[in-house]
């Protein structure tokens, strides 16, 4: 009777008067919490018109709302939407509530977003070359924000911490939502945050930027001036932030199918993809959406920032 239930249930997925609820790990207002909103927005319709709303479960580098879903019923109505911390928490924390690997279905990557390495506005520096001086001048001095253990922020933080052989003093928050407010107010110095959340404050001329991580600049019109970290002499530096969906292990085939049909549907709206590239972002493509390659990547990305982050050793706080 319960495979029954089950089975009807899946059938009419998603069923009007009930809501799809997508977990956003981190604090509202930030750029992972932006690409949720977003593409719940764009997922909606495809759903046919059912309510898709946003609970962000904040905390502990995206810990404890990835393990909220990992524990949900799976039933299509509880989603995960994380980032690059799926890849990096296995290496990050030696006790998770979850494991990436086996209690997650895998519905498919959203997008690639590049970062930038931005200060508070009263940093003198006008050019990277400058700011790296300043930080050579400021070494034990420098308060570097992220959002918590294995988050992006945090993952680039450690990368250019190694890089430099600089230590900076890691300010975590719930999300770098909370951790650009700081940096605008000046308590604290450096942050590397995604373009979905930084490209506002740029052209707002809020924060100073100085650089982006991906290999090649940019082509958005606020950020295509700034060198990439590689050219400004951190050879082959290069991190960019993908974004994922994710059901709780068990949900049923007909309901993932759904899912990763709304899904692609979404990453197809015109509207969606406006927004996104405006903020530096580039949508998924299909081959990427699809489940295999989504859960095969993000095990080929454990495994090159496991040792990204065994390398950097005691920047890893
Ligand atoms: C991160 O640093 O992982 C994200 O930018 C956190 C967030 O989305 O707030």
């Amino acid at each position: 009777a319960a495979a029954a239930a089950v089975g009807v249930q899946a059938q009419d997925f998603p069923s009007k008067d009930k809501t799809i609820t997508i977990v956003v790990p981190y604090a509202a207002g930030g750029p992972t919490d932006r690409v949720a909103r977003d593409l719940a927005e764009a997922m909606r319709k495809p759903l046919g018109g059912v309510s898709v709303v946003i609970d962000n479960s904040a905390g502990a580098g995206s810990t404890i709302g990835t393990a909220k879903v990992a524990r949900a019923a799976p039933d299509g109505y509880t989603l995960l939407l994380n980032h690059v911390s799926m890849a990096t928490m296995p290496t990050m924390y030696r006790k998770l509530a979850f494991n990436v690997a086996n209690d997650f279905e895998y519905l498919g990557i959203i997008n690639d977003v590049p970062m930038t390495l931005i200060a508070r506005p009263s940093m003198a520096a006008n050019n990277y070359k400058d700011l790296s001086a300043w930080i050579a001048q400021n070494k034990g001095k420098i308060n570097l924000g992220n959002a918590g253990q294995g988050s992006a922020s945090h993952l680039c933080g450690l990368m250019y911490q190694s890089a430099l052989q600089v230590d900076m003093t890691p300010v975590p928050y719930k999300g770098t939502a909370p951790a650009i407010t700081d940096l605008i107010g000046g308590q604290i110095d450096l942050l590397c945050d995604q373009t979905t959340n930084t490209t506002s404050q740029i052209e707002g001329k809020k924060v100073k930027a100085y650089a982006v991580t991906t290999a090649k600049r940019l082509t958005t019109p606020a950020l295509k001036d700034l060198p990439t970290l590689a050219e400004s002499g951190l050879k082959d530096f290069s991190v960019t932030i993908w974004h994922g969906l994710y059901a709780p292990k068990g949900t049923p085939a007909p309901v993932l199918k759904k899912l990763n049909d709304a899904l692609k549907a979404a990453l197809k709206d015109p509207d969606f993809i406006k927004k996104e590239e405006g903020l530096g972002a580039v949508v998924a493509t299909d081959a990427r959406v699809e489940p295999a390659e989504h859960k095969k990547f993000v095990l080929s990305e454990t495994e090159k920032f496991g040792a990204v982050i065994k390398a950097a050793g005691s920047y890893a706080d």
